[in-house]
């Protein structure tokens, strides 16, 4: 136990404290409510991992825009007020426990399904992101600008709540990682692009 000393020891990110380092990674659970919320099952299972004593909770991917950004029919939204209430409900059980509590912030782009959303997926560029899966439409930058407004009304939201602090989905083909990867984004620079704003 003495050579794991450090994972115990507190630490300082920014003006978060954690009572130890031991955090636990966002886990889609499909526990989920059809609409998005929290349910009451869902709560006690992140209260039983703060009672566990982690320092820090990452809850799964909360879809910041729907439907276009959902990646399945019980993921956790956070694109709304009406979320609020059992969040924050959340949040205050995993905080009496002296555990911080984070939430992850995802946007599904290609990887959406059609049948589900009922719409054509978004993405950086009209490259299905999966052998198969839909052709999806390319973003303007005007959309890109949208979604970012999206990101941020979500990261606003979750500080209302009581989230101690945000994690962006950045990997596993969803939205930003099809921006990142080669295979899904061409930069392709003309007169009337800018990323200035
Ligand atoms: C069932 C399941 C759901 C997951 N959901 C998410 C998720 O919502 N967001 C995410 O970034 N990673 C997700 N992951 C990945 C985990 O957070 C973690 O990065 C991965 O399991 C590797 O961690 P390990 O090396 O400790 O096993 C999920 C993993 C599993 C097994």
């Amino acid at each position: 136990m003495n050579q794991y000393k450090k994972l115990f020891e507190p630490i300082t990110i920014r003006n978060m404290t954690l009572d130890n380092r031991l955090v636990m990674a966002p886990m889609g659970t499909n526990f989920g409510e059809q609409n998005g919320e929290m349910n009451f099952l869902h709560m006690n299972y992140y209260e039983r991992r703060a009672k566990g004593g982690d320092g820090l909770l990452i809850v799964e991917n909360a879809c910041v825009k729907y439907p276009e950004g959902s990646n399945g029919t019980t993921q956790l939204r956070i694109d709304a007020d009406n979320y609020i209430p059992r969040l924050y409900k959340l949040c205050e059980t995993i905080h009496q426990y002296g555990t911080k509590i984070a939430i992850q912030l995802n946007h599904a782009g290609a990887s959406a399904m059609e049948s589900l959303i009922g719409i054509q997926p978004v993405s950086a560029s009209a490259t299905p992101n999966k052998a198969g899966g839909a052709i999806p439409h390319a973003l303007t930058v005007e959309e890109i600008y949208s979604i970012a407004d999206d990101y941020a009304a979500a990261a606003k939201r979750a500080q209302t709540i009581g989230f101690d602090a945000i994690e962006i989905h950045a990997g596993y083909s969803y939205l930003i990682s099809q921006f990142l990867s080669p295979l899904t984004f061409v930069f392709v620079i003309t007169n009337s692009f800018s990323f200035e704003k």
